[in-house]
C-alpha cells in the first residue's frame, strides 16, 4: 500500500551546484514569470513568496527589478539554502529565506504587511488547506491596492487541457489531498477573502497566471 500524508512536501525535479538548486521547470517558465511580475509590481514593492523552491523565480524578478524587496520562503531546508545561495550570488534584494509552512497553525504570526504575495506551482501539490491559508494571508497581509500572483495549471471545465487532466490524475494518485485545482474554486476562495476577480493570463505549457488585486478602501 502506498502511504500518503497531508503533510507530505512535494519538490520539483532539481539539479544541484553546491547549495544552489536548478529546476528544469523553472528554467522553462522563469523568464515569462519574471517579465510579467517585473511589469506588475509597484515601485519598491515588498513581496512575500510562498514555496519559493530553488529560488530561481525570485532571482528572475529581483534581477529585473532591483528596487523591490523580496522575501522568499519554504518549509524545505534544502530549498531555503538554495534560495539563500542564489541571493548571495545573484540577487542582493532577496532577503534570507524563512520557514513558512502554510499547514502550520500560526504560520502568519509576526509577518509584516506586503505589497504583493507570489505563489508559483504550489497549490496543486499541497492540500487545499494551503490554498485556504494563502487566501487568508492575502486578506490579512496584503496592503489595500496590493496584488496576489498565482501561477500554475488549473481545471477550466471542458476547456481544460488534456495534459492538465493527466497531471491531475497523477497528482491524486500520489496523494489524494493534491490535485490540479478548479479555477472557479480558487477564484471563489479569494473572493470570499475579499479580493477582486483576477486577471487571467495564458502562460507556457497550459499554465495560467492569476493576478488578484486587493480592494482599495472606499
Ligand atoms: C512544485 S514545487 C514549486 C517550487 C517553485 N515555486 C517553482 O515553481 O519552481 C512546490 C513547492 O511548494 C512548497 N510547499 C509544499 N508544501 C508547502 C506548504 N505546506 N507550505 C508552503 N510551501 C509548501 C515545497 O517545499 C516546494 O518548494
Amino acid at each position: 500500500m502506498t502511504e500518503t500524508s497531508e503533510s507530505e512536501i512535494a519538490l520539483e525535479a532539481r539539479q544541484t551546484e553546491a547549495a544552489r538548486l536548478f529546476s528544469p521547470s523553472a528554467a522553462r517558465n522563469r523568464d515569462a514569470i519574471g517579465d510579467m511580475l517585473a511589469k506588475l509590481l509597484p515601485q519598491g514593492a515588498r513581496v512575500l513568496e510562498i514555496g519559493s523552491g530553488t529560488g530561481e523565480h525570485a532571482v528572475a524578478v529581483c534581477q529585473r527589478r532591483p528596487d523591490i524587496d523580496w522575501q522568499p520562503s519554504d518549509p524545505d531546508p534544502a530549498s531555503r539554502a538554495s534560495q539563500d545561495a542564489w541571493a548571495a550570488d545573484a540577487a542582493p534584494n532577496m532577503r534570507p529565506s524563512i520557514d513558512l509552512d502554510l499547514t502550520r497553525p500560526g504560520w502568519l504570526d509576526g509577518l509584516d504587511m506586503f505589497d504583493a504575495i507570489v505563489c508559483v506551482n504550489v497549490i496543486h501539490i499541497a492540500p487545499w488547506s494551503v490554498a485556504e491559508a494563502l487566501a487568508n494571508a492575502s486578506r490579512d497581509r496584503v496592503v489595500a491596492g496590493g496584488l496576489v500572483y498565482l501561477y500554475g495549471p488549473y481545471l477550466e471545465g471542458e476547456a481544460t487541457a488534456p495534459s492538465n487532466l493527466d497531471f491531475d490524475r497523477s497528482l491524486r494518485s500520489r496523494n489524494p489531498a493534491w490535485g490540479v485545482r478548479a479555477r472557479s474554486d480558487v477564484e471563489a476562495l479569494f473572493a470570499a477573502a475579499g479580493l477582486a476577480a483576477p486577471d487571467r493570463h495564458v502562460m507556457p505549457a497550459n499554465n495560467l497566471s492569476l493576478v488578484f488585486h486587493s480592494r482599495s478602501p472606499v
